[in-house]
C-alpha cells in the first residue's frame, strides 16, 4: 500500500492567522494542506477562494496543496486554482455537467484529479473513470462543516472502493490514492486504513488540539496498527 497521509483541512483553523496555522501544521509534520471551497450553493456555508489558496501556498513549504471544491459549476475554478498553487483538485461529480471533461481540464491544467463521493453517492460514478482520477476522495460526513461525526456506513464503502483501485492498479500499474474526509479521529483512523484509505483529512483533530505535532502523530501512529 501507499504510505498514509495526513492532510489538515484550514476549515478549523484560525481564520484570523491562516498563514501561520499552514506552516505550523506543516512543521508539525502534515503531507498536505487540504483547501476547503464552499459556494453557499451546492454546500449551506461559504468559505475561501483561489486568492487565498495563492496567498498560503508560500507557508506551506514542502506540502501539496489539496483543493476540495465542494462548488457547482466545477470548471470556471479549475484554470483559477491551478494558478493560485493548487497541486491536486477534486470535486462532486453530481456538480459538473460534463464529469470527464471537468477530470481532463484539471489535468490539462498541470493538477492531479480527484473525484468526491458523498456518503450518498452512489460508487458507480467510477465505473468509467478510474483512467482519469489520480484520487478518490470520500466523504464520512455531509460536506459543509467541520466537527461532525463520523458516518459508520463509510467503512464498508472505503471496502468497495479498495476493491476496484487494486484491481485497477494491477491490470495498469497505476496507483490511485483513497483518501477519506469528515469525522477522522485517531480512534477511529486505525479503522479508517484497515478498510482502505491511505490519506487522511483531518480538521478538527488536528487544528482543535493545542499540540498539533502530537495530533499529527497520533493519527500516524493509530493508522499504522
Ligand atoms: C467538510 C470538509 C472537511 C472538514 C473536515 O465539508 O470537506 O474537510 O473540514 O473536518 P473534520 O475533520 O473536523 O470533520
Ligand atoms: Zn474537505
Amino acid at each position: 500500500p501507499l504510505p498514509t497521509l495526513i492532510a489538515p483541512s484550514i476549515l478549523s483553523a484560525d481564520f484570523a492567522c491562516l498563514g501561520q496555522e499552514v506552516a505550523d501544521v506543516v512543521a508539525a509534520g502534515a503531507d498536505w494542506i487540504h483547501f476547503d471551497v464552499m459556494d453557499q450553493h451546492y454546500v449551506p456555508n461559504l468559505t475561501v477562494g483561489p486568492m487565498v489558496c495563492e496567498a498560503l501556498r508560500p507557508h506551506a513549504g514542502r506540502a501539496l496543496m489539496d483543493v476540495h471544491l465542494m462548488v457547482e459549476p466545477v470548471d470556471a475554478l479549475v484554470p483559477m486554482f491551478a494558478r493560485a498553487g493548487a497541486g491536486l483538485i477534486s470535486f462532486h461529480p453530481e456538480a459538473s455537467r460534463h464529469v470527464h471533461r471537468t477530470l481532463a481540464l484539471i489535468r490539462e491544467h498541470g493538477c492531479q484529479a480527484g473525484l468526491v463521493l458523498n456518503p450518498g453517492t452512489p460508487l458507480g460514478w467510477l465505473d468509467d473513470l478510474l483512467d482519469d482520477l489520480d484520487l478518490v476522495m470520500l466523504m464520512a460526513v455531509n460536506p459543509g462543516f467541520g466537527g461532525q461525526r463520523f458516518i459508520a456506513s463509510t467503512l464498508p464503502r472505503l471496502r468497495a472502493v479498495r476493491t476496484r483501485l487494486d484491481a485497477h492498479a494491477r491490470a495498469t500499474g497505476r496507483r490511485i490514492r483513497l483518501e477519506v474526509d469528515g469525522g477522522v479521529k485517531p480512534d477511529n483512523a486505525g479503522a479508517i486504513v484497515a478498510a482502505g484509505a491511505d490519506t487522511l483529512v483531518a480538521g478538527s483533530a488536528v487544528f482543535g488540539s493545542s499540540d498539533r505535532r502530537a495530533a499529527i502523530a497520533a493519527l500516524r501512529a493509530a493508522a499504522a496498527t
